[in-house]
C-alpha cells in the first residue's frame, strides 16, 4: 500500500487523512421564513485504505452492516458513501460549534427499511449520499430541509437503458437543456439524476411508477439546470453537470438554494 493509501487509524484525524482533496460545498437554502445552510461533500477515495480505515472512522451499526457485503466493490461503496456522509456532517456540525471535537465512529448513517439514510448521533440532521464508481458525494441538511441528491456519471453504454426509463418529452427537455455537442448519454443521464435525487428525497428511491418522478420543465438555473416536477409539485431539482458526470439534488420548492457546483470539474 503506497503511503497515500495509508491512514494512521487516529478517529480524529482519518476523516481528513481520506478526504484531503474533496471538495466542501457549503449551501444557501432561503425560504421567506427561514435561511438554512445544508453542507455537500464529494470526492474519490483509495478503495483499499477505505477498508483499512474503517475501524477508525465506522460505529457498530455500520461494522455490523459492513460484514453483510459479501462483494469487495459493495462494501466499498458502502464506506465510501459512510466517509462522504461523515464529512458532510462534520462541517456542518463544526460551523455550528468550531471548537467541538468530531468522533465519525459516534455519528453513524444507517438506513430505514426502504433504504433511505438515518443519521445516528448527531440529532436533528439527515444526509442524502450516493456513490458512483469511485466517487461518492453526500449531502448534510436540517432535518427541517429535507434534500435528496444523486450523483451519476455520463457512460455512453448507459443510452440503451436510459432510453427505455426516459419519457420522450423529458429527453426533449433535457436535450435543450444539455451544453452544445454533449453525447447522447448526458441528457438522458441529467433527466434520470433529477428523477432519482426527487425520489431520495421522497424516500421511496426509484421504488415507484415512473410517472410519479416525472419532469415537467427544465432550464437554465445560475450554477447549471434547474428542474420541476410533473406530479411531485411541491419540490424542485437543481443539477450541475460536466461532460462525464452530473450532480443532483432535489429540494423543497418554496425555497432558493444557492451553490456552487463548480466541483464536478475536479473529479
Ligand atoms: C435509491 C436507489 C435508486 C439508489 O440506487 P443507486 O443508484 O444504486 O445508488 P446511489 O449510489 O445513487 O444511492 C445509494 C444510496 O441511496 C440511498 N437510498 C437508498 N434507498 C433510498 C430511499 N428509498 N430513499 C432515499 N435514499 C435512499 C442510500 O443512502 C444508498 O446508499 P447506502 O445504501 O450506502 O446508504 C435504489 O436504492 C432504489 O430505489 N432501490 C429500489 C429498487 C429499485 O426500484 N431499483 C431500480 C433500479 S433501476
Amino acid at each position: 500500500m503506497s503511503p497515500s493509501h495509508a491512514t494512521t487509524g487516529d478517529p480524529a484525524s482519518v476523516l481528513d487523512e481520506l478526504t484531503g482533496t474533496w471538495r466542501i460545498i457549503h449551501v444557501v437554502a432561503r425560504s421567506q421564513a427561514a435561511t438554512w445552510r445544508p453542507v455537500l461533500a464529494m470526492g474519490p477515495t483509495s478503495p483499499p485504505s477505505l477498508e483499512v480505515a474503517a475501524p477508525a472512522f465506522c460505529g457498530p451499526r455500520e461494522i455490523a452492516r459492513l460484514r453483510t457485503f459479501t462483494m469487495a466493490r459493495g462494501r466499498q461503496a458502502f464506506l465510501h458513501g459512510r466517509l462522504a456522509a461523515k464529512t458532510a456532517i462534520r462541517a456542518m456540525l463544526g460551523r455550528l460549534d468550531p471548537a467541538a471535537r468530531f468522533d465519525p465512529r459516534r455519528v453513524e448513517v444507517d438506513n430505514d427499511l426502504l433504504g433511505r439514510p438515518i443519521v445516528h448521533g448527531a440529532p436533528g440532521l439527515g444526509v442524502s449520499l450516493s456513490h458512483c464508481q469511485g466517487i461518492a458525494a453526500a449531502v448534510a441538511f436540517p432535518l427541517d430541509l429535507p434534500l435528496g441528491l444523486d450523483l451519476e456519471r455520463v457512460r455512453p453504454q448507459n443510452v440503451l437503458a436510459l432510453s427505455d426509463r426516459i419519457a420522450p418529452e423529458e429527453l426533449a427537455m433535457a436535450r435543450f437543456a444539455a451544453p452544445p455537442g454533449a453525447h447522447a448519454a448526458l441528457p438522458l443521464t441529467l433527466a434520470w439524476c433529477l428523477k432519482e435525487a426527487l425520489g431520495k428525497l421522497l424516500g421511496c428511491g426509484l421504488a415507484t411508477a415512473p410517472e410519479v418522478l416525472a419532469i415537467a420543465s427544465l432550464g437554465p438555473a445560475p450554477n447549471g439546470v434547474a428542474a420541476g416536477y410533473a406530479h411531485a409539485v411541491g419540490y424542485q431539482g437543481l443539477a450541475t453537470v460536466s461532460a462525464s458526470m452530473i450532480l443532483a439534488l432535489a429540494a423543497p420548492g418554496d425555497v432558493t438554494l444557492e451553490l456552487d457546483l463548480g466541483a464536478l470539474t475536479m473529479v
